[in-house]
C-alpha cells in the first residue's frame, strides 16, 4: 500500500493495488471524507479538498454526509459515531493535534496512519491501514486527564463511518438468518432513512453476519461494489443511512445501543474493533475474492496451511458417548481417510445430557476412566489428529463450578436467572473467572495431546448484570475481550493447537474471532441442499478455508429428513473444509468405500478449494448451481442440480478466471478444452434428475 501526504499536512491518500481512499482536514479541524474508489493521485485528492462546503441553512448541516467520524454535538444531524458524557456535559468538540505514520513492516501493507484529536482530557485517535484493497479503520479513546479528573462515559464509540458517493438507486446486500439457517443473502433497494442490523445478544449472532455491501447495478463479475465488515464477536450494530443528497453513510461498531459502553477513568483507554471496508469495480464476485485474499493474508492464522478432513460424531451419537464407541468410530474414520478425529460434547464432568456438567472441564470418570489421553493416543496411533469440544464461557447450575461459585455468572440481583439450554453465562469480565478458565483449559491442553479445540457458545446474554460492580454495563465489551485474551493466551502457550469458533453453528463468525481461530462451524444445518444457500451467503465475505462442512446421514436426522445421495452430500461439503459427521457404524461397506473415494478426491482438490480464487458461477435457486476455484494452473468446479424440470437440458456452465488462449485438460478423462470455449460456451455437466452433483477438475496445459 501507499500512503501519501499533502504538503499542507492536511490531506492524506491511502492507495492499494486498485483503489484509493482520501481524507482532508479543514482549517476548522473538521475531518472530511474525500474519495473512496479507483486509484487516484495526491493532486486529484487535493483538487477534491478545495471544493467549498455548501452553504449553511438553519435546517441542514453542511458537515452531514461528509465527515469521517461524526461526533455528537454541534451542527450535525446524522447518526453520531461517538457519544461521550462527563458529569458536566455531553458531546465532543475536538481540535486536531497531530498525525503519525507507522511502518508496519509488511512491505507497506501494514503501514498505519493515525490522526489524533483532543477534546479536553479525551484523546481521540483515528487509525487507518490499507491491506491489499481493504481499508481497516478503528479508533482509540484515551482519558489522559490528571488525577482527580472525573470519568468519561462512552455512551457510543463506533469504529468508523464510511461515506459512499452520490449515486442513483443504491442497493443493499446483507446476510441474514437464524439458528440452522444462517448467512442467507438478500439484496434490496435502499431507500431514504436508516437500515440497522446487529446483535443485542452478547455474541455475533445467527441473525446477521456483521457485513453489508452496497452497489447500484453491479452483477456477479462487473460493476462497483462497496462492502464493510466488522471484527467484533459481541453485540454490535451497523447502520446504513441513505441521506437526503443520495449519499450513503455506514456507521458501525461494538454494542447495540447508545446507552453506555464503557466508563474511562483517568489513564484508561478503549480501542474499538476494526471495521474493514473495500471498494471494487469487479462486481460481487470480485468483492468476495478481495475479502478472501485479505483474510487469508492478514486475518486468519496460518492460512497457508490447509485444514484437515475431520470426523465428529455429534449428530450420530449426541451425548451418548464412551471411550470404546469413540474408538470404534475413530477406526472407521481413519479407514476412509479422515485426518482429525473430534470428540464433541459429553466427555466431561456429569455431562450426560445438556442439563449438567458445563463448567467442570475434567473427563467424565465413567466414560473415560483414565481420562482422554488413552483415546487421544489411540487416535494418534491411527494416524489422525485428536480434537475436543469445549464451551468455556458457560455453566450448568448442576455443576461443581456453579455450586462453588454461584456469583460467577451474569445476573441481576434479586431477579430470576434465565436458563437457556439449562445453562447460564459466566461473567468473563471477572478476572477470577478468566483465571479459572485459563487454568482448566491450559491444564487440559498440557495433560492431553490435543490438536484441535472446537470452542462453542450456546446461548445469548439475557441477564447481563454484575452486582457489586460500579459500571456493570462494561461486561458486554469485557466479555469479548476476556474471550479474545483467553484464545490468544491459549494459542501462544499451545501453538500446535487449532481452534474452531462455533456458536450453535454459525452464531459467532466475524473478522474478530477469525483472527484467533482456524475455522468456523458454519451451521448446525448439515442438510446438503440447505447448505448450498448458507454457503453462498458465507462466501460473500469469508473464504472456503475457514468454512467447515460435514457430510452427515441420509435421511437428514437433525432437520428435515431429506434423502440425498452420498455423492450430493460430499460435493456439497467439499466446497469448504470437508468433514464427516454421520454414524459410520451404520454406513454399509459400499458407502464406506465410496466415502473413502470422495475423501481422497477432496485431498487432491483441497489446495485449490482452500487457497484458490472463488467464482460463483450460478446461484443455488432451484436448478443448477455451481462454484469454481482457480489456483495457478488448477481449476475445480463443483456443480449441483437441485431439480430438473420438464426434461429440459441442464445449461452449460460458463467458467471464469481462465486464459481464453490456453488449453485445459481434465486429469481423469484426458479430455481437452480450449479456455475460450469454456469461458464462452461453457462446460456440460451431464447432471440430471434431482439432487445430482459432480466435481470437475481442469489443469492448464503448459
Ligand atoms: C452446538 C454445536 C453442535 C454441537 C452441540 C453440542 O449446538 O453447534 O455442533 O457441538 O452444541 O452440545
Amino acid at each position: 500500500m501507499m500512503l501519501e501526504i499533502a504538503g499542507t499536512g492536511r490531506t492524506w491518500l491511502l492507495s492499494g493495488p486498485t483503489s484509493s481512499y482520501a481524507v482532508h482536514l479543514t482549517e476548522d479541524d473538521e475531518l472530511l471524507h474525500l474519495h473512496w474508489g479507483p486509484r487516484i493521485a495526491l493532486a486529484d485528492a487535493e483538487s477534491l479538498a478545495v471544493r467549498p462546503l455548501p452553504g449553511y441553512w438553519p435546517f441542514e448541516a453542511p458537515l452531514d454526509g461528509r465527515e469521517e467520524y461524526p461526533v455528537e454535538g454541534g451542527p450535525r444531524f446524522v447518526r453520531p459515531a461517538l457519544s461521550v458524557r462527563t458529569d458536566e456535559r455531553r458531546g465532543t468538540e475536538w481540535r486536531f493535534e497531530a498525525y503519525e505514520t507507522e511502518d508496519g513492516g509488511e512491505g507497506g501493507e501494514g503501514d498505519e496512519l493515525r490522526l489524533r484529536f483532543r477534546d479536553s482530557e479525551l484523546v481521540i485517535t483515528l487509525h487507518y491501514r490499507m491491506r491489499h484493497d481493504v481499508v481497516e479503520r478503528w479508533v482509540t479513546l484515551t482519558h489522559d486527564g490528571g488525577e482527580g479528573t472525573g470519568p468519561l462515559e462512552l455512551l457510543r464509540a463506533d469504529s468508523a463511518t464510511w461515506t459512499l458517493p452520490e449515486r442513483d438507486d443504491w442497493r443493499l446486500s446483507q446476510l441474514h438468518g437464524r439458528w440452522a439457517a444462517e448467512s442467507r443473502l438478500v439484496r434490496t433497494d435502499l431507500t431514504y432513512g436508516e437500515k440497522v442490523i446487529g446483535s443485542r445478544r452478547g455474541h455475533t449472532g445467527h441473525q446477521h453476519l456483521p457485513w453489508v455491501a452496497l452497489d447500484t447495478d453491479a452483477t456477479e463479475e462487473r460493476g462497483e461494489v462497496y462492502a464493510c465488515a466488522l471484527g467484533w464477536s459481541g453485540s454490535w450494530r451497523i447502520a446504513v443511512a441513505q441521506l437526503p443528497d443520495a449519499r450513503v453513510q455506514i456507521t458501525g461498531g461494538a454494542g447495540y445501543d447508545d446507552s453506555g459502553l464503557l466508563r474511562l477513568a483517568a489513564g484508561e483507554s478503549f480501542t474499538t474493533p476494526v471495521f474493514a471496508g473495500l471498494w471494487t469495480d469487479s462486481g460481487h464476485g470480485g468483492a468476495s475474492r478481495a475479502w478472501h485474499a485479505y483474510q487469508r493474508a492478514f486475518v486468519v492464522p496460518d492460512a497457508d496451511r490447509d485444514r484437515p478432513v475431520l470426523y465428529n460424531s455429534w449428530e450420530a451419537t449426541e451425548f451418548d458417548i464412551s471411550e470404546e464407541q469413540q474408538g470404534t468410530l475413530a477406526r472407521r474414520a481413519a479407514a476412509i481417510g479422515v485426518e482429525l478425529f473430534v470428540v464433541d460434547d459429553g466427555w466431561f464432568g456429569a455431562r450426560t445430557s445438556d442439563r449438567a456438567g458445563l463448567g467442570d472441564w475434567t473427563p467424565n470418570p465413567d466414560r473415560f476412566p483414565a481420562g482422554l489421553k488413552p483415546l487421544a493416543e489411540y487416535v494418534h496411533a491411527l494416524g489422525m489428529q485428536f480434537g475436543i469440544w469445549v464451551e468455556p464461557e458457560m455453566v450448568n447450575p448442576d455443576s461443581d463450578l456453579y455450586r462453588a461459585h454461584p456469583d460467577w455468572v451474569q445476573f441481576q440481583p434479586g431477579r430470576r436467572r434465565t436458563e437457556l439450554r439449562n445453562q447460564l453465562v459466566l461473567n468473563l469480565a471477572r478476572e477470577d473467572v478468566r483465571e479459572y478458565l485459563w487454568e482448566q483449559l491450559d491444564g487440559l491442553l498440557s495433560s492431553t495431546p490435543v490438536d484441535y479445540v472446537k470452542w462453542d457458545f450456546n446461548r445469548c446474554f439475557t441477564d447481563a448484570g454484575w452486582p457489586g460492580e460500579d459500571y456493570p454495563q462494561r461486561l458486554w465489551v469485557d466479555h469479548v475481550h476476556g474471550l479474545y485474551d483467553l484464545l490468544d493466551r491459549l494459542r501462544a502457550a499451545h501453538p500446535g493447537v487449532a481452534f474452531e469458533s462455533c456458536s450453535g453453528g454459525g452464531g459467532r463468525i466475524d473478522l474478530g474471532v477469525l483472527a484467533r481461530t482456524d475455522q468456523v462451524w458454519t451451521s448446525d444445518n448439515t442438510d446438503p441442499l440447505d447448505r448450498l444457500a448458507i454457503q453462498e451467503g458465507f462466501s460473500q465475505i469469508h473464504p472456503a478455508r475457514v468454512m467447515a462442512a460435514w457430510v452427515t446421514d441420509s435421511p437428514n436426522t437433525q432437520l428435515n429428513g431429506r434423502v440425498s445421495s452420498l455423492r450430493f452430500r460430499f460435493v456439497s461439503s467439499m466446497a469448504g473444509v470437508l468433514g464427516v459427521g454421520g454414524d459410520l457404524t451404520k454406513w454399509t461397506e459400499e458407502e464406506l468405500a465410496e466415502a473413502g473415494e470422495w475423501v481422497a478426491l477432496y485431498k487432491e482438490i483441497r489446495p485449490v478449494v482452500q487457497r484458490g480464487d472463488l467464482y460463483r458461477l450460478r446461484r443455488p435457486a432451484g436448478g443448477l448451481s455451481a462454484v469454481q476455484y482457480v489456483l495457478g494452473d488448477e481449476t475445480v468446479v463443483l456443480a449441483w442440480l437441485q431439480a430438473q424440470h420438464y426434461g429440459e437440458p441442464v445449461p452449460a456452465l460458463r467458467l471464469r478466471g481462465l486464459d481464453p488462449s490456453a488449453t485445459y485438460e481434465c486429469p481423469e478423462t484426458g479430455e481437452i478444452y480450449r479456455g475460450a470455449v469454456l469461458l464462452h460456451r461453457g462446460l456440460r455437466t451431464g447432471l440430471k434428475g434431482d439432487l445430482d452433483a459432480a466435481v470437475f477438475r481442469l489443469r492448464r496445459v503448459r
